[in-house]
């Protein structure tokens, strides 16, 4: 068991990818709180995984909310080992039509939310003294812009940039901080990406999916199984010599 007696919080694990990184934390001996704004659905994943699972309520845009679940885990807890910056949102549009609001919301759930998690988890890691991991998911959305998806792109970016300034400022304290950058994955989340190309270039629902899963050199789109182990390596003492790193789980779409 690579993450035995291990405290790990993982925003937006209600579902997708999150939820699959929950069910593999616990498998290798981790207690897992989900943290997720979709509270009646993080409650049935956390029951169904079991009691090694808590789920509570957080918007990661709220920065009191933050503060407050941060410090209450701590507390329960005692302490927090390993954090996943998971919950993002995506959006799209041709840059003529792009829209503040969709700016702010996406700027505030994929960049702001997770910049504010990692400085309540990394000041409650240094507080106990023992170190900690930190996994940001970025994209490969975050290693070059698509025409269609500026906002989300650049968040993506963002957080790479991101995983880098904190790992350098964090390294001191112990504190490993990474990043994951899929390709494309299985799940509601694509299910909202191909209804947007649908929308915007003029497509039957499930044709972008089809076209894309094509392209993907591996042949298929990626499941949450497949993003998994990349993040109980990162959050085992297994990483203890990486940080500042995004790595692709992407099926060769992306080679850097
Ligand atoms: N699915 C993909 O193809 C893909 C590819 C590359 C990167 N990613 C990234 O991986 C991560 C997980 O993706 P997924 O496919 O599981 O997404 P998803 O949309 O299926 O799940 C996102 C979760 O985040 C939660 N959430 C949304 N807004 C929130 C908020 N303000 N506060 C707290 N929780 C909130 C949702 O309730 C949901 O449970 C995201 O960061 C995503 O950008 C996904």
């Amino acid at each position: 068991m690579r993450l035995k007696d291990k405290v790990a919080l993982i925003t937006g694990g209600a579902r997708g990818i999150g939820l699959g990184f929950a069910e593999a934390f616990v498998k290798e001996g981790a207690k897992v709180v989900i943290a997720d704004i979709d509270i009646d659905r993080a409650t049935k994943a956390a029951e169904a995984i079991g009691p090694a699972v808590k789920a509570v309520k957080l918007d990661v845009t709220d920065l009191d909310a933050i503060d407050t679940v941060v410090k209450a885990v701590d507390a329960e807890f005692g302490g927090i080992d390993i954090l996943v910056n998971n919950a993002a949102i995506f959006d799209m549009a041709p840059i003529n039509d792009i829209t503040e609001a969709s700016y702010d919301k996406v700027f505030a759930i994929n960049l702001k939310g997770p910049l504010f998690m990692m400085k309540a988890v990394s000041n409650v890691m240094i507080a106990r003294g023992r170190g900690g991991k930190i996994i940001n998911m970025a994209s490969q959305a975050g290693r070059r812009g698509e025409a269609l998806v500026l906002l989300y792109c650049a968040s993506k970016a963002a957080i790479i940039s991101a995983t880098q300034s904190a790992a350098l400022g964090l390294v001191k304290y112990g504190i490993n901080v990474n990043a994951i950058a899929p390709g494309v994955v299985d799940g509601e989340h694509w299910d909202i990406v191909d209804a947007h190309f649908a929308k915007w270039e003029g497509l039957k629902r499930g044709e972008k999916k089809a076209a894309v899963a094509k392209s993907v050199p591996i042949g298929r789109f990626a499941t949450p199984e497949d993003i998994k182990g990349l993040a109980v390596f990162l959050a085992s003492a297994d990483s203890d010599y990486i940080l500042a790193q995004t790595y692709n789980v992407d099926g060769g779409n992306w080679m850097s």
